[in-house]
């Protein structure tokens, strides 16, 4: 791994990267990673490939994504993936693959962290073999989707009500390409300068977002605020360019996990990655006070969830 200093502000406030030397796709429980993890840092995992086959190491190519897409995503639950374009049996192999991505993260998350459960919480698993920037994937559309803006994880669709989005990454480039990131300030350095410019729920519009199936479930005032901190970070170009930040590369054979609602991070370059995603009650979480949720409700002195 490796870190540029802090720029922009006090390097305390800095989302911290830590490493820490696990090598296998399981392992014991670490309370301590578990902590920088609640607390809004990021866990690095150096020596923690995930192995592929030759077979499926050809069918790494950008042809292999469905033009409009940027990655293939497996549904935790479901058999079939999306967003692949390719023949029966290579699409045979990618899924194959994923799963076995899927099952050696939940492995992972259930040996480091007992108490996440992770099988039980399991939203989905991507490979996403484009290059980060590569246009003709969409990505690079619109500022609200343009990940290499700092930013925290905040769904339009789905609604947390304060569940926590865990996420596990593993750069799987086949040759040297690091993925690198950009990582910012302290989630609560970031409400707090954001929220003065956000706005409340209009009355009826949870509702409504709900009735027409724009949200799969009514939006709370938590919800409705995370988005608008995600959109307000992006499109300050200022905030981008001088906010506290640092640059860390994860090279090829590195894992790395966070909880991307209260990290800033951006996807500055890089190709080939898998990542899973969890949702979390907070009843799996021991810093509960650290959450995005409880740090909003500080803030806001108002119950959001
Ligand atoms: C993101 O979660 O914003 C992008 C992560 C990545 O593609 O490395
Ligand atoms: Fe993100």
């Amino acid at each position: 791994m490796s870190f540029s200093p802090a720029s922009g502000g006090s390097p305390d406030d800095v989302a911290q990267v830590v490493s820490a030397t696990v090598d296998e796709w399981r392992g014991r429980a670490e309370p301590e990673l578990q902590a920088v993890v609640e607390r809004g840092g990021v866990v690095a995992l150096p020596a923690l490939p995930f192995e592929v086959t030759d077979r499926e190491r050809a069918l790494f190519t950008t042809s292999i994504t469905d033009e409009q897409r940027k990655s293939i995503y497996l549904r935790a639950g479901r058999d079939g993936v999306s967003g692949i374009a390719a023949s029966d049996t290579d699409r045979v192999t990618v899924s194959a693959m994923i799963r076995r991505y899927a099952a050696g993260a939940h492995a992972l998350i259930d040996g480091l962290f007992p108490g996440y459960r992770a099988a039980d919480h399991a939203i989905g698993t991507s490979f996403r073999p484009r290059a980060i920037g590569d246009v003709s994937s969409g990505q690079a559309l619109s500022w609200r989707k343009d990940d290499t803006r700092l930013h925290i994880d905040a769904f339009p669709s789905n609604p947390t009500h304060g569940d926590r989005i865990l996420r596990v990454f593993t750069n799987v480039h086949p040759a040297t390409m690091p993925r690198s990131w950009r990582v910012g300030e302290s989630f609560a350095s970031m409400a707090a300068r954001f929220l003065p410019r956000t706005s409340g729920l209009p009355p009826g519009a949870a509702w409504l977002l709900h009735r027409l199936r724009v949200t799969k479930r009514p939006r709370s005032a938590y919800d409705h605020l995370m988005l608008q901190l995600h959109d307000l970070a992006k499109a300050d170009a200022t905030y981008q360019r001088t906010c506290p930040q640092r640059s860390v590369d994860f090279p090829p054979g590195t894992t790395w996990i966070c909880f991307s609602d209260q990290v800033m991070h951006a996807a500055m370059a890089g190709q080939f990655l898998f990542e899973q995603t969890y949702r979390l009650p907070l009843t799996c979480i021991r810093d509960v006070d650290a959450s995005p949720l409880r740090t909003l409700e500080r803030l806001t002195s108002r119950s959001l969830a």
